[in-house]
């Protein structure tokens, strides 16, 4: 995820700057920049890669001015690139920028018509030719980046500088964190709290629409409109390693709260409402293509696999194309039947999966049209294949996908909506009522994770089970797979997902008071059948836990839930262990 640091003081800005850079690194980017304002002249340095880059670069070509601003950048629009990082300038204006401008394009446009020329492929280089086509007319920076930003659409963060003006600086938020460090005569302000913790714990939170302007020592809240406002200070007296989860315990509980935020990301600027369809600007297919495609086959591993799943039902039920899906790492050892008519689709978070890429030249080398859906931009699958939807999770640090998957899935139902309209099968009504749907989701999920403290109850009756299943029908069945294998990563549970149909041809032998089961039962078709299916579970005392106390004297194996349990550490198995099958010490495995 892209990170700003901006300070104005009476200290030199740049070792600020990059110090703040260098704590958000763990929040992964590709570039970076400062810049500085002296004496009327703005200095910017940019490099891609790490930040040494860029600290090598200021080392030979150093930076002075005690106003500046610096960003790590997290590729959106636009590959990771020298000219791709912020900050961006247009005349005099120059701008750092996290979120994406769900207008940029409209914007751009009329830019350009009025002479504006464009070096980047960013959205953010738009927003400083906007506020510098208003500075043109006005004159008066803090008027222009008003005016400017109150045209933008979609989430944004924002710094800004003006050449013309060097001990002003300007931040603004909208949908993207921003939070602004008060220090002695002088001013932080971050994407994050750990970028400036080490200076100041005095803290003020931006909300959305709101809008800071640093000058002559004061620092002066409004809304971006104009209205005043009075702004407390919090003291964060979180430790620099709470900072940069955020608050949560760890980077998986992070990710997973920013569900909601990922996919309205990956939604914006993508909806054509009006029309019922969506704009996939790196699809790289002509409608006509799209029309040819006589197959789909979809290649992932994982996570990414139990997103092709999903996007199996959902191409199939509302484009009416046969869609195969295959594990990379099968797909690339058998002798797969693709050809010039088939449209391959890889999934893959990073971009980067061996056997997913294998998979995309194995399918090339067979004429296969292909389009990735990916997280990471410019990973190997997104440049090899031929078209390309990103996904906007913004950089997973948890080994276990969360955020990512459900963003894959919004992806998948984008291609279902675009694939469907070109083809016929979706109506325009239809596709406005999907699309409708589709942008209360993030609503649901929040709803969804207030749920924390229930889950919390039912995670600490079950810590001790061996085994889990996940039952599913239909599209549920994908994630009753996913459930599983979350379980499995995360707490060394085994864990297995089933159609819920065919538990009676086997599973539901194992099924008795030891083995919880996890249903998905929403109110869809097949809800009857799925409670059918629940019953069958209840009547064998499924996962109960109702001889919990004997559960280990019938099986010795059992004593091995409780090292298993993920309340318990390797250095502290026997005194922690809180074991519900037995009283008598607990033997750790060798
Ligand atoms: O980066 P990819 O999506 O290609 O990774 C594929 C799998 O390794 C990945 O989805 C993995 O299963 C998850 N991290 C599990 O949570």
């Amino acid at each position: 995820m892209c990170g700003i640091v901006g300070y104005t003081g009476s200290q030199e800005a740049t070792p600020i700057i990059i110090e703040g850079l260098r704590r958000l690194e763990y929040r992964g980017y590709d570039s970076a920049g400062v810049c500085t304002l002296s004496g009327g002249t703005a200095a910017t340095r940019r490099s891609q890669g790490k930040l040494i880059n860029l600290e090598r670069l200021i080392q030979e070509k150093p930076l002075s001015g005690s106003t500046g601003i610096g960003h790590t950048r997290w590729a959106t629009h636009g590959r990771p690139s020298e000219t791709n990082a912020h900050p961006h300038q247009a005349g005099p204006i120059i701008v750092v920028h996290n979120g994406i401008i769900e207008n940029y394009l409209a914007l751009k446009e009329q830019l350009r018509k009025k002479g504006h020329t464009f070096l980047s492929e960013t959205d953010t280089e738009i927003i400083s030719h906007l506020i510098e086509e208003h500075y043109l007319q006005s004159g008066n920076f803090e008027q222009a980046v008003r005016a400017g930003l109150q045209e933008l659409r979609g989430a944004f963060a924002v710094c800004i500088l003006c050449e013309k003006e060097p001990g002003t600086l300007i931040a603004a938020k909208q949908g993207s964190p921003m939070v602004v460090g008060l220090g002695e005569g002088e001013y932080f302000v971050a994407s994050d709290i750990p970028a400036i913790l080490s200076h100041t714990r005095e803290m003020v939170f931006m909300e959305d629409g709101e809008l800071v302007l640093f000058r002559d020592g004061a620092a002066v809240f409004s809304t971006v409109a104009g209205a005043p406002l009075v702004k407390k200070p919090r003291h964060i007296d979180w430790s620099p390693m709470m900072a940069e989860k955020g608050g949560f315990k760890h980077f998986m509980l992070k990710e997973i709260y920013e569900q909601p935020r990922a996919i309205r990301d990956t939604i914006a600027g993508r909806l054509r409402e009006e029309e019922g369809t969506v704009y996939l600007e790196e699809l790289r297919l002509t409608d006509k293509q799209l029309k040819a495609v006589e197959r789909i086959s979809i290649i992932a591993c994982g996570t990414s696999w139990h997103a092709a799943l999903v996007g199996k039902f959902l191409i199939e039920e509302h484009c009416r194309i046969p869609v195969e899906v295959d594990i990379a790492s099968e797909f690339r050892y058998r002798n797969p039947v693709v050809n010039d008519r088939t449209l391959m689709l890889l999934i893959s978070q990073s971009g980067e999966t061996a056997d997913t890429l294998a998979a995309l030249r194995e399918g090339k080398s067979r004429g296969a049209k292909n389009i990735a859906i990916c997280n990471v931009v410019d990973s190997s699958i997104a440049r090899e294949a031929n078209g390309v939807i990103y996904t906007h999770a913004g950089p997973e640090i948890g080994v276990a996908s969360t955020k990512a998957f459900v963003t894959q899935l919004t992806a998948l139902y984008l291609l279902t909506v675009k694939l469907g309209r070109v083809r016929g099968t979706i109506d325009r009504l239809r596709g406005q009522e999907m699309l409708a749907a589709l942008v209360r989701a993030p609503a649901f999920l929040e709803e969804a994770l207030t749920l924390d403290e229930e889950v919390e109850q039912v995670a600490r009756r079950y810590m001790n089970a061996r085994d889990f299943l996940y039952l599913g029908r239909g599209i549920n069945y994908p994630i009753a797979l996913e459930g599983a294998l979350k379980l499995k990563e995360i707490s060394y549970i085994h864990a297995e997902g089933y159609p819920a149909g065919e538990m009676k041809h086997g599973p539901i032998a194992l099924i008795d008071d030891q083995m919880p089961v996890v249903v998905l039962a929403p109110h869809t078709s097949s809800y009857e059948k799925t409670v059918s299916n629940m019953e069958e579970v209840i009547a064998r005392g499924g996962g109960s836990l109702r001889s919990a106390r004997w559960g280990m004297a019938r099986s010795p194996t059992r004593r091995r839930l409780c090292w298993r349990s993920p309340s318990t550490t390797s250095g502290s198995r026997r005194s922690s262990c809180r074991c519900r099958f037995s009283s008598s010490p607990i033997i750790s495995p060798s």
